[in-house]
């Protein structure tokens, strides 16, 4: 770089003035003044910095010199010449003609490229060497570790990559040694345990791995050791504890897993411990902060740390900064004592499960934040400003927790919620009456019982009586219209004798008080029109939906009849029921599992964000698939239970949805045989009628299966269309609508469907074959002669084979022969097209509308009346006849503004 001729003139230059500036101690080295110069252009130095023509020991910025030679160089933060920031370079060769120089120091001036291997042997002396931030690459040379003298190495903030080579061990003399925010991989080398005099050791925010060495506890000089932000594993070495100089502690930021060291009691003169995010678990004991009286920074957040806080921290009166953020921490805050000066203290509790009142020392400290725990009761007022208390359970403040979060916490840990201060809510409601009144409805209502129970042991006389004469006909009279198929399962008896055995857990009604809140509004689903239904956590933790029934104003049975179901039916497609409590006479609870997609009303539009109002839709294969679970539970009952039973509650809001979107059938509490099957509907009819007559002229839903087949046609047109709630709405509605609908559903034209198809579903050509199936399928269900309906195991069958119900009938290819006796399922399905014009009719019904009382079933059984007067001929068997029963159309019973249940 330096030719001869300008190191000729160099060489004048240096004569010049060394003979003028003797007395000085001018550099006394031509060599030096050479590699100077070298150095000078390697680097591109300004001559703003290094000027030529004066001495540089005296006159050039950062040049070091004793007795005439150069003993330190310092080009920090300098910056380059516009040539020389062309091409920046590690080119730093003329170091190695320092022989005596000491220290280098190039912080923050770019020296892009690998530190040369030569540099640990030229350079014997140096004793200080700081590169922080020179963008310098590559793997530092293993030749390092020939820097004997070196007391302090700054590598810091490069993107060195690579090993930490272990000669590095033998640098006994090194007291300061950074190799942080690098991109060094491999693990803290073992030799490190020789750096006998360092006090400084940081190799933060770099990828090493492994564990920490637990021969790093020899290190007794250690002041300083920082790790954090690497990718060490495994548990903090107990060897740690012999670090009796170190003063700051930092492992925050790695994957340490395990509980700490018990015992750290040699670290007395901790002031900083961070061991923030990791994966470390247990206990703090109480001597894992040795020098309480030292400790000013304590950082533990971000790990697993259970348990409650140690006291010692009370006895800490130079902590000013704690941070215990997001880890499984618990106890009663209430008499936490932080010994410290306040101001200008943070302290961060937040994200663990405290709980209990308030800190009293709250309002001591410049800052606190106590967020997302479980601490309840009051907040004073001028506790605000230096708090942040969200999301916890306390009584005065906004963004706290649910109740149902709060008292689940509480109970779950065998406390008593204070309940935000609520009083509690669960007294069954007073009597409306004067007890005058009362008491006169005491008398009536013990004769209306008096009767009743002696109609229902001569109805049961009756009955049995009937029975023996009906067992040897009935063979016969199955196997009309939409008869029953012989399957197995026991008849539900009358809902007399209940075997409690087979319903669930018998739940105290304090039991039912706690998972509820107390049966609190917010834990309020809806009011079912059998009773209102609450959600609730058991104390194990597990979610249920409970079923208040309040005796005053339900049919007293109606918990019995559900109660005599649960006892004999079990299927997946049923909600399951997981117990009750009748302890109460005025109240019978049904405790039900919870479902955590509710129903289908509610779970075919869900909120994709609570921010904006953005709902997003069930897309087409679920709906097919709960489709097809609701059709299966429908089919069990209507097909595999003896007598069959019918629904009469079918509706989207019946439709409960688990976890997977399998289909769980709730509101089951209107669930009976059907008419005119056995004796069961016989005694459900008699005993209703107390109440009902009461309530004059009204019917309930028809117990024929054909009923149910009628309502999941509306549900299946609710999944195509998109408008469920017309499974619910009333019959002018529903007419209007069908109206509407149905002319476009044909078997002839797949794209007409298009027309009426929910816009928010996204299907293509073969999906819309089955949209389409489902179509037709839902338009035979409509059918208003109930005798054209198909049978609901058709209906199975077609949903879960939809595309061989639109290619079967367009081809007109040979019927599907399918395990039926009675010949194709398709066929069956389309019976009710051939023989019925292509539009449906919509049946128009006279409907007899419930004044007031609107909870209350219709249910008598006779006066109903309706077009299906003509098309119930080959339905009515023999005994329908004789029970002068006349199918009410469908749509008729839907009047009766209907809650959705369980
Ligand atoms: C610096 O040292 C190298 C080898 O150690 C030598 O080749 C070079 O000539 C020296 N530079 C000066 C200016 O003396
Ligand atoms: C090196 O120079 C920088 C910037 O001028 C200065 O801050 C630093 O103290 C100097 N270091 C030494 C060791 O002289
Ligand atoms: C290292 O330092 C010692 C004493 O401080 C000194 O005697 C020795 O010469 C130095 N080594 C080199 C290579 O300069
Ligand atoms: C270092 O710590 C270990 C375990 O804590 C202990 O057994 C050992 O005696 C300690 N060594 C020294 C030199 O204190
Ligand atoms: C606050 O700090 C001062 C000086 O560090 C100390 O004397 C005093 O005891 C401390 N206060 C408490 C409450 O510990
Ligand atoms: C922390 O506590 C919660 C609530 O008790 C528990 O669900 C969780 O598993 C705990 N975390 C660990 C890692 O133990
Ligand atoms: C808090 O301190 C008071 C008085 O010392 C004591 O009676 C109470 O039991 C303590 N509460 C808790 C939860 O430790
Ligand atoms: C609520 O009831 C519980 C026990 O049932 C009782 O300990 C608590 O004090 C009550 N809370 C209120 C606010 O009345």
């Amino acid at each position: 770089m330096v030719d001869r001729r300008s190191t000729v003139a160099l060489a004048l230059v240096f004569l010049l003035f060394h003979s003028t500036l003797e007395q000085q101690g001018p550099l006394s080295s031509l060599t030096e003044f050479a590699a100077l110069f070298e150095l000078r252009s390697s680097l591109g130095l300004r001559s703003r910095d290094w000027p030529r023509k004066v001495d540089p020991c005296s006159q050039w910025n950062g040049v070091q010199c004793r007795n005439g030679r150069v003993v330190g160089i310092n080009i920090s933060g300098f910056r380059r010449t516009r040539i020389g920031s062309l091409n920046p370079q590690f080119a730093v060769d003329a170091l190695g003609n320092f022989t005596l120089l000491e220290s280098f120091n190039a912080s923050r001036f770019a020296l892009p490229g690998p530190i040369p291997d030569w540099f640990g042997q030229r350079i014997a002396a140096l004793q200080v060497l700081d590169l922080r931030s020179c963008s310098i690459a590559g793997a530092i040379p293993s030749s390092m570790g020939n820097l004997f003298n070196l007391t302090s190495m700054y590598l810091s903030d490069n993107s060195l990559t690579g090993i930490i080579p272990s000669s590095m061990g033998q640098l006994s003399r090194l007291s300061v040694l950074d190799l942080s925010q690098n991109s060094l991989t491999g693990s803290i080398p073992i030799s490190f345990s020789s750096l006998g005099n360092i006090s400084f050791l940081d190799i933060s925010s770099n990828y090493l791995s492994g564990s920490i060495p637990p021969a790093i506890g020899s290190l007794s000089n250690l002041q300083f050791l920082n790790l954090s932000g690497n990718k060490l594993s495994s548990s903090v070495p107990s060897e740690l504890g012999n670090l009796t100089s170190l003063v700051e502690l930092d492992l925050s930021l790695n994957t340490l897993s395990g509980s700490l060291p018990l015992d750290l009691r040699g670290l007395r003169n901790l002031q900083r411990m961070e061991i923030g995010n990791n994966s470390l678990v247990g206990l703090l004991p109480d001597n894992l902060f040795p020098s309480p009286n030292r400790l000013q920074v304590i950082g533990l957040s971000h790990n697993v740390f259970t348990g409650a806080l140690p006291d010692v921290l009370g006895l800490m009166p130079r902590l000013r900064f704690l941070d215990v953020s997001s880890n499984n921490f618990t106890g009663d805050l209430v008499n936490l004592t932080l010994n410290a000066n306040a101001t200008g203290a943070v302290f961060n509790l937040s994200q663990n499960m405290f709980y209990g009142a308030l800190p009293s020392i709250i309002r001591r400290f410049s800052f606190i934040d106590l967020s997302s725990n479980y601490l309840e009761g009051m907040v004073p007022s001028d506790a605000l400003s230096n708090a942040s208390l969200d999301s916890n359970c306390l009584q005065n403040v906004s963004n706290q927790r649910t109740l149902v979060e709060c008292a689940s916490f509480y109970t779950e840990r065998g406390m008593i919620f204070d309940n935000f201060g609520l009083p509690n809510a669960t007294q069954p409601p007073p009597a409306p009456e004067t007890s005058g009144k009362s008491h006169r409805k005491v008398i009536i209502l013990a004769s209306v019982l008096g009767g009743f129970v002696f109609i229902v042991l001569l109805v049961i006389l009756l009955i049995l009586l009937l029975l023996c004469i009906r067992r040897r006909g009935a063979m016969n009279q199955r196997g009309n219209g939409v008869g029953p198929v012989p399957a197995g399962g026991s008849p539900p008896p009358a809902g007399v004798s209940i075997n409690f055995s087979s319903l669930g857990e018998t739940f105290t009604y304090q039991q039912l008080l706690q998972a509820t809140s107390d049966f609190s509004d917010i834990n309020l689903i809806k009011h079912g029109h059998s009773g209102d239904l609450f959600r609730g956590i058991l104390e194990g933790g597990v979610a249920v939906v409970v079923k208040r029934i309040n005796l005053q104003s339900s049919r007293k049975e109606g918990y019995l009849l559900e109660l005599d179901f649960f006892s004999k039916i079990s299927h997946t497609r049923l909600v399951p029921l997981l117990g009750h409590c009748l302890e109460n006479d005025n109240e019978k609870f049904l405790v039900y599992k919870y479902m955590p997609n509710g129903d289908l009303s509610n779970a075919l539009y869900r909120k994709t964000n609570l921010e904006d109002d953005s709902l997003q839709s069930l897309d087409w294969i679920t709906r097919l698939k709960i489709a097809i679970g609701a059709a299966e539970g429908l089919s069990y009952l209507h097909h595999e239970c003896t007598p069959p039973l019918v629904h009469r509650d079918v509706q989207a809001s019946s439709i409960l949805l688990d976890d997977k979107f399998e289909v769980r059938l709730g509101s089951l509490s209107e669930v009976c045989a059907q008419e005119g099957d056995t004796h069961q509907s016989m005694i459900t009819r008699l005993l209703r009628l107390p109440q009902t007559s009461e309530q004059g002229s009204s019917g309930s839903p028809t117990a024929i299966c054909a009923y149910d087949v009628y309502c999941f046609g509306k549900v299946l047109l609710g999944l195509v269309t998109g408008k469920l709630g017309m499974s619910a709405s009333n019959d002018v509605e529903m007419k209007e609508f069908l109206e509407q609908t149905l002319p476009y559903i044909s078997i002839y034209d797949k794209e007409l469907v298009t027309k009426i198809l929910d816009p928010s579903l996204i299907v293509d050509e073969d999906l819309l074959e089955e949209v389409w199936a489902m179509a037709i399928v839902a338009k035979s269900c409509l059918n208003p002669k109930p005798s054209r309906r198909p049978l609901m195991r058709y209906i199975l069958k077609a949903l879960e084979n939809p595309w061989k119900v639109v290619r079967e009938e367009n081809s007109g290819s040979a019927r599907l022969r399918t395990t039926s006796s009675r010949g194709s399922w398709n066929a069956a399905l389309f019976g009710s097209w051939r023989s019925s014009s292509d539009v449906v009719a919509v049946p128009t019904t006279s409907t007899t509308r419930l004044e007031g009382g609107s909870s209350l079933k219709r249910s008598t059984t006779t006066g109903s009346q309706g077009s299906g007067q003509n098309g119930g001929g080959d339905l009515s068997s023999s005994h329908r006849r004789q029970s002068k029963e006349i199918f009410p159309e469908p749509s008729e019973v839907q009047n009766v503004e209907r809650q959705d249940e369980v």
